[in-house]
């Protein structure tokens, strides 16, 4: 299967059929609920339908975030969130894109963040780099006056006077392949809230582009084994180890 020509496919037609809805009212229409108990909108609808309608037929076992578990007993899994930062869509701030990893027997295998408007292909093959746009990425080297940080914690933190500028842009697997591309230092979630979907095809990205990724606690970052679309997740994502320092204590 070549699974970065079916992730593009899968993006460029939700790109087709969603993006006439962006900034607008309709697009946010309630028209269910997902596994975890979010609203699904008519335009997480229409991308999760086109979604299915590609991986249905492959009997793998399927993530998506609407949707939830579809589990055909295969060694591949496929964990799609079809619009990460619908928030940000129906209301016209220009952050969201298409998220598609692929896991064998559990295993991170390859991952796409699509992003929508800029039309830039971030991807990753596990263990042969990460790529924008066909041009291979790295994290940014750390420098603790130039850093520019988001993230996402119910805690009282303020982050600001500890780095160069804080962006939280709410898309958390877009703003992760960021990381990924050097226009970010770091992110973390700690509240918990983001899902397997909201991350997987960035956390693949993200370490290929030499990001660790790590818990609340420093500890490596793992996926629960049982790959779902409700269990939260705390994450951290850094360029480097002084960074992740700096935000364990401050979160601590
Ligand atoms: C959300 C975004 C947001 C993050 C939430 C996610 P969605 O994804 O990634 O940045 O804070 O945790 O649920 O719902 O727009 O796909
Ligand atoms: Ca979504």
């Amino acid at each position: 299967m070549n699974w970065n020509e079916l992730g593009l496919k899968i993006a460029k037609e939700i790109e087709k059929d969603v993006m006439p809805y962006f900034g607008k009212k309709e697009g946010a229409k309630i028209v269910g609920y997902s596994p975890s108990g979010d609203t699904t909108e008519l335009v997480d609808r229409i991308s999760e339908d086109i979604v299915l309608k590609h991986l249905k037929p492959l009997n793998v076992n399927i993530v998506s975030e609407e949707t939830g578990t579809i589990d055909n007993n295969s060694e591949w899994t496929v964990v799609i969130d079809p619009i990460d930062g619908s928030f940000n869509f129906t209301t016209g701030f220009p952050c969201f894109g298409f998220c598609f990893a692929v896991f064998k027997d559990n295993n991170p295998y390859y991952g796409l963040t699509y992003e929508f408007l800029t039309k830039n292909t971030y991807e990753a093959f596990a263990g042969k780099g990460a790529f924008l746009n066909g041009e291979k990425i790295k994290v940014k080297e750390y420098n603790e006056k130039e850093a520019v940080i988001s993230y996402y914690s119910r805690k009282n933190l303020n982050l600001i006077g500890k780095v160069r500028r804080v962006r939280i842009m709410g898309a958390f697997g877009i703003e992760m392949a960021y990381v990924a591309r050097g226009a970010l230092d770091g992110i973390f979630d700690i509240r918990p809230y983001v899902r397997t979907t909201d991350i997987a095809s960035s956390y693949i990205i993200c370490k290929e582009a030499g990001a660790i990724i790590t818990d609340e606690n420093g500890d490596e970052f793992k996926f629960k084994f049982d790959l779902n679309a409700t269990d939260r997740y705390n994450i951290i994502v850094a360029n480097d180890e002084k960074l992740l320092n700096m935000i364990l204590e401050e979160i601590k």
